[in-house]
């Protein structure tokens, strides 16, 4: 990483202020890739709030990617019922097959391994390969774009601006951590470097924040006009 300091501040506060969720380690545990996966396959159109409990039950049917590449196609479906766009428990079932049939029921564990996995896209495979296996992956979302053009003064507008704000994720990656990193970003754009009213006071990364510097962080970042 370019900037080890922004990484190192972060992660300390990452420790202190994580938040328990059903899919993530305790600290110095191993995660699970198969819980990982499908909390970010459920997060990817659905809060963390109405996640949890659709996870549990989920977990409580379907323990294991053993038991979800047997499951009836149907039952599955009518699980995911609420939680949108049912391609995407049709591919869980898909991907869960082709684990088992494919991989010995293990997870690929690199980003390009998970990637040929139905439904699993840029975003997912590079969360599961950070989050799980602890691999080195720039992890994206739409929380962790916001940071990222605020730390930076990327004013670029999105759509356009997405690579150099991707560039710029990577130059402060970690190598050790890379799991923890990532949702370490996505907790402090969800819960600190929010849309509107940034509560800049409390960034952990404050002190490195050129859109902060500049004195209108919550103005970032930009859209291209319709
Ligand atoms: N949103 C998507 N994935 C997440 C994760 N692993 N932790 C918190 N929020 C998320």
């Amino acid at each position: 990483s370019v900037w080890p300091a922004i990484a190192d501040d972060l992660l300390r506060w990452y420790d202190a202020h994580r938040r328990d969720l059903p899919w993530r380690a305790r600290p110095g545990e191993a995660a699970d890739p198969y819980r990982v996966w499908l909390s970010e396959v459920m997060l990817q159109q659905t809060t963390v709030a109405t996640v949890r409990p659709r996870f549990a039950a989920w977990i409580a049917r379907w323990p294991d990617v053993a038991s979800l590449a047997a499951a009836d196609e149907a039952a599955v479906m009518a699980a995911w019922a609420g939680l949108g766009y049912y391609a995407r428990a049709r591919n869980l079932v898909k991907a869960a097959r082709m684990v088992v049939a494919n991989h010995g029921g293990a997870f690929p564990s690199s980003e390009a391994g998970l990637r040929a996995l139905p439904g699993l896209g840029a975003y997912t495979a590079a969360a599961v390969a950070a989050i799980a296996f602890g691999e080195r992956a720039v992890v994206v979302d739409t929380n962790v774009e916001r940071v990222v053009a605020r730390l930076f003064a990327i004013h670029q507008p999105l759509p356009g601006a997405r690579p150099a704000i991707r560039a710029a994720a990577d130059t402060i990656t970690p190598d050790a951590r890379a799991g923890d990193f990532a949702q370490a970003m996505m907790d402090l754009g969800s819960s600190i470097c929010t849309v509107r009213a940034p509560r800049c006071l409390l960034c952990p990364i404050r002190g490195a924040c050129r859109a902060l510097a500049e004195g209108a962080p919550e103005r970032l970042p930009t859209k291209a006009a319709k």
